[in-house]
Order: C-alpha cells, then structure tokens, then sequence
C-alpha cells in the first residue's frame, strides 16, 4: 500500500515571516494528519525556521535543490548533510524549471539524488515533457530518458527511497492540468519502466506524484487513478487553505 504524498513546492516565493506564517497555518489543520504525509518545501532561507514550527508534527521539510559535493570551495551551493541538519526528509530534484533556468541534466539530477540517498534524505525527481514534445508524440520517449538516466545505478534500495514526481511542463503553473487519463496514461507508464529494472516489488512500492495545476478542484479525480500516488504542488501550496484542501481531498 502506498501512502498518499503531496508535497508544497514553494519554489522561489515567501520570505522569512511569509513562511512562517504559511507554515503556522498549515500546521493548525494538518498537524496530526496519518492518513496522507503533506510535506512543505521552503526556500533555502526558511527551511530552519519551518522545521522549528513543523517538528513533532507529522508534517515533513523538504528543499527544493542540492549540491552533490558534502562541502568545500563550491561558493553558494547547499549539501545533502547541511540540508540533514535542519531537518529535511526530503528534497526535489531536477524540476524542470532547474531544468530550463539552471542547466539542470539528467546526470547533475543523478549525482543530486544520489548524494541525498547517502544523507537518508530522499529524493523527488522530477521528469515530464514540454508542449512541443508531447506535440510531436515524444512524451514517453523524453520520460524514459528522464527515468533511465536520472535514476541510472541506484540500487534496489535506493529506488524504495526515491519519490518521482510526473511534471508535464505544459501543465506547470498554466491552470491547464493533465486528464487523469493522461496522468494515469504517463504514470503507469513510469511503473512499468521501474518494473523492468527492478522488479514488480518495487515498481508497486515507488510512489509517483502528478504535478501541474493541481488544486482543491481537481486533486479528487487525479488522485482517484491508480498509479497517482499524490501531487507535487506550486501555486496551490502558497495558500495554507488552498494546501490543506489538496491534502484532505485525498481522503
Ligand atoms: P503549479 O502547481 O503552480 O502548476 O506548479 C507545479 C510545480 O511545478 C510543482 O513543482
């Protein structure tokens, strides 16, 4: 069985008090939820504070990037051990605004990922398709690259640890979600990549979150389809009762 996550990309969005204050609103309503585990992603300038309001809770901290190095002369960067340290259980890796913006690429998502795994932080990797790709009918071809390469050398265990996260980037931030037929089409599509390298076990094990648009309105169809296990959440997750209503209508 696997658990229900949506997770709040807060993306580059709220300030310190913001934050707080965001994070003190959600508390209030989700702060003994069992049922569905709701996680908060902060910029890096607020995930201490957030984990101070969210420790005991059974709300978890994640951040939204990583650095693979554990430290040393890399001016600006943040490690897996540095993000241990405040608290988060998990990380967002290779969204595909890093993607775009950042030069993100399959093999900086893997080094990413793997130095998480190291830490026992776990991963959410990212992997979707632009308009012009599924345009062209290339969408299963651009998520299987995405999936095969970012994922490449994990072991067994590692992938149990790892979360993925189905982006279509057409979907992000437009108002325009994916059908949960398509959701659900890309979805089993991505367990059935993850079956073939390791086995059905795992494939039924790995939880698969829906990005993109994902709001009060449509989270109840969406998560109703049997390989969508939860939803990674942008603009929704800036608005404590907009977030809270995802995560109960998971219910
Ligand atoms: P929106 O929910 O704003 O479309 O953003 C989705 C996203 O990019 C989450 O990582």
């Amino acid at each position: 069985m696997r658990k229900i996550i949506i997770a709040g990309n807060w993306k580059m969005n709220k300030d310190l008090k913001e934050s707080i204050d965001l994070a003190s609103s959600v508390k209030r309503s989700l702060y003994d939820m069992e049922e569905v585990e709701a996680v908060l992603c902060p910029t890096f300038t607020s995930l201490g504070d957030v984990s101070d309001i969210i420790t005991g809770t059974t709300i978890r901290l994640g951040a939204q990037d990583v650095y693979w190095e554990r430290g040393g002369a890399f001016t600006g960067e943040i490690s897996s051990y540095m993000l241990k340290s405040v608290g988060c259980a998990y990380c967002i890796v290779g969204h595909s605004e890093r993607r775009q913006f950042f030069g993100e690429t399959n093999e900086t998502v893997n080094k990413k990922a793997k130095a998480l795994l190291k830490e026992g932080i776990m991963p959410i990797v990212c992997v979707g398709e632009k308009l012009d790709e599924r345009k062209a009918k290339k969408e299963f071809d651009v998520v299987k690259d995405h999936i095969v390469n970012s994922l490449k050398g994990f072991t067994r265990e590692d992938m149990l640890r790892t979360v993925i996260a189905y982006e279509p980037v057409w979907a992000i931030g437009t108002g325009i979600n994916a059908t949960k037929e398509q959701a659900q089409e890309m979805h089993k599509y991505i367990r059935g990549l993850i079956n073939g390298i390791y086995g059905e076990d795992v494939a039924n094990a790995v939880r698969i979150q829906y990005g993109g648009s994902v709001k009060p309105e449509n989270i109840k169809e969406l998560i109703s389809q049997e390989d969508v296990d939860g939803a990674l959440v942008g603009g929704a997750s800036l608005k404590a009762d907009l977030f809270v209503a995802i995560v109960k209508g998971c219910l």
